[in-house]
């Protein structure tokens, strides 16, 4: 018999993940969504995938457009990831409060990234209550001298620097 959702949650909040922000824009607004389950799948052709909730509002937003952009975040994004993983914010204007510049299609990508990913939709697949989508990446700006933002055991945390004695942590 497979384990209940508690007890996958617990098991699972030791794997240790970074903190991206997913964004579209479908039904003329911005939409964005915090995200751990962003994984690089393929070199050739060049995928990526990102699983998304049923009960999140980004889900209907992400179906209903095949462009999406993929900020891998900065330590210094943690409010930016904070504000846009909670639940029932208003959607109008929620990127008023985030740092952000927009790709040529006009998506919004955050500034407080280390990498952002501009993603055309390859594949979209139901998986129990998320839907995983793959997208081709047609483009990506890589900055350098900034640290991860880290999610680990329900906490934002960083990457532990030499000399340190532990992560910092909230
Ligand atoms: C650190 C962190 C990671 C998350 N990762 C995901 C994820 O990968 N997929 C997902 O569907 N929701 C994820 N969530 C939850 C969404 O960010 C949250 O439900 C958000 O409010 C969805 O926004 P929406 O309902 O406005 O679309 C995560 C939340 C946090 C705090």
């Amino acid at each position: 018999m497979a384990i209940d959702a508690a007890e996958l949650r617990h098991a699972m909040a030791n794997l240790a993940g970074g903190v991206n922000v997913v964004c579209c824009r479908a039904y003329d607004q911005d939409h964005a969504m915090t995200a751990t389950a962003v994984v690089s799948v393929s070199l050739d052709p060049p995928l990526v995938l990102f699983c998304v909730a049923h009960t999140s509002r980004f889900w209907e937003a992400v179906s209903k457009t095949d462009q999406w952009t993929i900020s891998i975040l900065a330590e210094k994004g943690r409010s930016d990831a904070e504000w846009l993983a909670t639940k029932g914010r208003p959607l109008d204007r929620q990127l008023d409060k985030v740092r952000h510049e927009r790709t040529d299609a006009g998506i919004a990508v955050l500034s407080e990234s280390l990498t952002w990913l501009e993603c055309r939709t390859f594949s979209q697949t139901t998986a129990g209550d998320h839907d995983i989508v793959v997208g081709e990446v047609d483009r990506a700006v890589v900055k350098t001298g900034e640290q991860p933002l880290v999610y680990w055991r329900s906490r934002y945390t960083s990457l532990a620097t030499p000399g340190s004695a532990s992560a910092g942590n909230q």
